[in-house]
């Protein structure tokens, strides 16, 4: 980051007619800020951005996003390239530490995340006080938070040995306790990891496997879901992520902060898109009934939206969703699933891209669009869905928090307001109000 005196940003106050010099921020790769840190100290105005959409928040050196070209890069490297190329593990260590790793430190990571992935026996009990019904998010919301109770050797936050050993928990233990809230959910024993298998295999093995029964992992389904992973690890400052860096700005566990960021992904303008789609092509039912569903997507004074499509930052197209589209395509022909849902999306996909309302508002389908049809080809519930996101967007919360930590000018996140309620006024006693 660069912070040339000669760039600054001149902004006047119509009122007064006092001008105030703001500076501007360089980063490597996108529009510059404007700095305004010291804006309310100098006018005693705040700038007003409810939904941040012109604001960033932080620096960071993980993920960078251009919406309009469609750019996503992690570290630099291309996603396209990422996905195609690598696995999971190596996307996390990358996130993590800044770098592809050479083969021996891949090794050594990997063996650092297999030494965690089992939880304490005592978790097993902690599941047994939800409902069997419950949504796995609600359960997984619950359990992440509750780690911290069981790991208070990796809580210290200042201590960077214990941060490492929090990180590698986090990332090795989610999906153990992903698998397990599928298997309480459907009355089954859980699995113990197999450390021999890679992370997307033991993945699937812990969620589908059954202990009478020899389980084999289907190579393509263990590649999809490693494409999945990579594809949700990280993107940038979005809600769930900046949740994770606000709880943590106060310095909270690492636990609490990722059990926050769970909570925040659960929405369906976010994660819990993925298991949107699902529910609204069913809602559809049929290809002749789009039309009816897009005018209802158009109504301002309707709610229904079409899920998968859109993005606050994408505006032409989200890469994530056009290397999906070809994993959607190769899982369904090795199953041999002909889902009928798939090409009632795809003529949705068709009929909404030519649309005038969608192509003025540049909305196309985003990755939660295919990551749905997908999963639900590998026998996932539509309920796991957005429990998915969060095992492979734990990798990138983590990154995130860590680096902030790191950062040595932290401080606690405080945003200020516009105040929009009653003016002062005076106490009503009981008996004088009406
Ligand atoms: N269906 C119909 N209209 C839409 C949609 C949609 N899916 N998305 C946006 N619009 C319209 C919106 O009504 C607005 O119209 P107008 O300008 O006439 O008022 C315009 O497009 C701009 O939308 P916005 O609400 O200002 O956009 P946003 O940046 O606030 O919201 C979004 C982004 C992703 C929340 C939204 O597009 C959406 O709700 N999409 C469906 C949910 C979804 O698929 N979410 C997953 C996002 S990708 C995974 C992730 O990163 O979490």
């Amino acid at each position: 980051m660069s912070n040339s005196q000669d760039k600054t940003f001149t902004l006047t106050n119509d009122q007064t007619g006092e001008s105030y010099k703001l500076p501007v921020l360089d980063g490597t790769q996108g529009p510059s800020v404007v700095d305004v840190r010291k804006l309310y100290a100098e006018t005693g105005h705040f700038t007003f951005d409810p939904s941040f959409t012109a604001t960033g928040s932080c620096k960071s050196r993980i993920t960078y996003i251009d919406g309009e070209k469609g750019i996503l890069q992690h570290r630099g490297y291309k996603i396209e390239d990422l996905a195609e190329k690598s696995s999971f593990l190596e996307v996390a260590h990358t996130l993590l530490y800044g770098d592809l790793p050479t083969e021996k430190e891949l090794a050594k990571f990997t063996k650092d995340i297999t030494y965690h992935t089992m939880v304490h026996d005592q978790v097993n009990y902690f599941f047994r006080g939800f409902r069997r019904d419950a949504h796995p998010m609600a359960v997984m919301c619950g359990v992440v938070g509750a780690l911290a109770a069981f790991y208070h050797d990796s809580l210290d936050i200042w201590d960077p040995e214990q941060r490492e050993i929090s990180a590698h928990r986090l990332i090795a233990k989610i999906p153990t306790l992903a698998a397990m809230t599928y298997k309480y959910s459907v009355g089954q024993p859980f699995m113990f990891p197999r450390n021999d298998l890679s992370f997307s295999e033991n993945f699937l093995y812990m969620t589908f496997a059954v202990p009478p029964e020899p389980y084999k992992v289907n190579p393509v389904l263990a590649r999809a879901m490693d494409r999945i992973l990579i594809l949700h690890a990280d993107h940038e400052q979005n809600a769930s992520t900046s949740t994770v860096r606000l709880a943590g700005s106060s310095q909270a566990n690492p636990f609490a902060c990722i059990a926050a960021g769970i909570a925040s992904l659960w929405g369906p303008s976010h994660g819990g898109a993925n298991q949107a789609v699902l529910e609204m092509l069913d809602q559809i039912g049929d290809k002749k009934n789009i039309p009816e569903f897009l005018e209802r997507a158009k109504d301002k004074d309707d709610p229904f939206r079409l899920m998968g499509f859109g993005h606050r930052v994408y505006k032409n197209f989200d890469p994530r969703a056009n290397v999906l589209k070809k994993s959607c395509d190769e899982v369904l022909e090795d199953l041999g699933i002909d889902d009928p849902r798939l090409e009632l999306a795809m003529e949705l996909e068709r009929i909404a891209l030519e649309d005038e309302y969608f192509v003025e508002r540049k909305l196309f389908p985003n990755v939660d669009f295919y990551s749905g049809i997908i999963l639900k080809a590998m026998g996932f519930p539509t309920s796991m869905f957005t429990v998915l996101f969060a095992v492979a967007r734990t990798v990138g919360w983590v990154s995130q928090w860590k680096e902030m930590i790191e950062e040595p000018s932290l401080r606690i996140g405080r945003p200020r307001q516009l105040y929009t309620g009653p003016d002062a006024r005076d106490f009503v006693e009981m008996k004088d109000r009406k």
